[in-house]
């Protein structure tokens, strides 16, 4: 029996395991407390430091991703006492630079996202299931230290069950991080139906879970008038440098009839594709066009939207470059415009970038019609 020549061993303590995995769940609670999981815009613009190395998340991944891959195998030939006996250390190794790869790859992720710009279904189940994937890993190496010092099998596959359905959640988690960088549409595009149905099915499904219904809550201009001090969701946080007096933002006097073309038309289209990063909470390149003013003072380097002139308007510029240009907007990955989105944009420039026109007396290009009326409907 394998087992007698073990008997006259000590019994292991596994201090050394013990140690780093001590250590590891360590700096992953304290690195949660300093960089918690934010799902919205971040309130302070974040250190040179956080975002240095959180551009390191997408190259530190390939660590567990490399090694929780390669212990699939080791634990599928661990699950034998024969297995165990020759390569369960062995395993363990392997377990604890996963683990390690792992609470770096999320505080790194964390670090990244303070960037800004990363909401939306995907990165909710990317940090969600990366983060919960951890957890499973690291108290999948407590119980596998536990049951190899007990030398108890039962512990063992209890131990690997609780990490293959923690690689699982990870490797999920993981393929919305991919979603993030290079859209949804990557990993299914040449997939054969038969593959390709089910997992936009699948893909859909979950993010169902953390993505709001695609009319946002806009609160519809009362069609009575307005008498109630409607609590706006105007800008109530730090107040900004920027003057938000001066916009002409006439959202509470038109009646319905009286809908205007760059509150009700333009502005939806900027706001849901544009002011994730140039809005309140972020102004990238100091640009913000949640209003009328901001949007024409523009950002940097001014002259964002130019009244009839498309080649000096910055912003018209940017989203004419070719996707893979680095200024090309919005960034590749992101959320891209509709041609006829783009095409609304222009008609808006080319006849006078106005913010008071109304739609009543706007004449839109006929092929926008269509593409107008359902921004109206939200
Ligand atoms: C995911 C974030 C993100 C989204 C979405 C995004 N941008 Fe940007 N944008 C940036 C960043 C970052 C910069 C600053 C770096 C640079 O200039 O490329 C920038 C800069 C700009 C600038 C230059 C401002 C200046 O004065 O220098 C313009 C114009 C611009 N964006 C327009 C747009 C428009 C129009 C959209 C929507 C169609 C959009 N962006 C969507 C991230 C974003």
């Amino acid at each position: 029996m394998p087992s007698s020549a073990r008997d006259n061993d000590e019994p292991k303590s596994y201090t050394a395991a013990w140690i780093a995995a001590l250590l590891l769940i360590v700096a992953f609670v304290i690195g949660l407390l300093i960089y918690p999981p934010l799902y919205d815009a971040p309130k302070h613009e974040p250190s040179s430091f956080t975002l240095f190395i959180g551009r390191f998340h997408p190259i530190i991944l390939h660590l567990p991703v490399g090694a929780l891959g390669l212990l699939c195998l080791f634990e599928l030939i661990c699950s034998t006492r024969r297995g165990e006996d020759k390569f369960g250390e062995a395993s363990l190794l392997i377990l604890v630079v996963g683990a390690a790869g792992a609470v770096m790859a999320v505080m790194a992720g964390i670090m990244l996202s303070r960037e800004g710009g990363y909401v939306g279904g995907n990165f909710t189940l990317h940090q969600t299931m990366g983060i919960l994937g951890t957890v499973g890993v690291l108290l999948a190496l407590v119980v596998r230290i536990v049951a190899m010092g007990r030398e108890s099998m039962e512990l063992l596959n209890a131990y690997r069950a609780l990490y293959f359905i923690s690689f699982g959640i990870m490797g999920l988690g993981a393929h919305f991080g991919g979603n993030i960088s290079h859209g949804n549409k990557f990993l299914t595009e040449h997939a054969p139906a038969f593959i390709k149905e089910p997992m936009i099915a699948i893909e859909k499904w979950m993010l169902s879970f953390v993505e709001k219904p695609k009319a946002e809550p806009e609160p519809k201009p009362e069609p009575e008038t307005a008498p109630k001090a409607e609590p706006k969701a105007e800008p109530k946080t730090e107040p900004s440098t920027t003057p938000n007096t001066p916009a002409p933002t006439p959202t509470a006097a038109p009646t319905s009839g009286e809908k205007l073309v760059f509150q009700h038309v333009i502005l939806p289209v900027l706001t849901a594709k544009c002011n994730k990063c140039h809005g309140e909470e972020k102004s990238k390149g100091d640009l913000r066009m949640d209003t009328y003013v901001m949007a024409m003072k523009g950002g940097e380097n001014g002259k964002n939207f130019v009244a009839g002139k498309l080649d000096e308007s910055l912003s018209i510029a940017r989203i004419l470059l070719p996707d893979s240009d680095d200024e090309h907007m919005p960034p590749e990955g992101k959320d891209q415009l509709t041609p006829e989105e783009i095409a609304l944009l222009k008609w808006w420039v080319q006849q006078g970038a106005s913010g008071t026109q109304k739609v009543s007396g706007a004449t839109f290009p006929a092929e926008l019609k269509a593409t107008v009326e359902g921004i109206l409907k939200g």
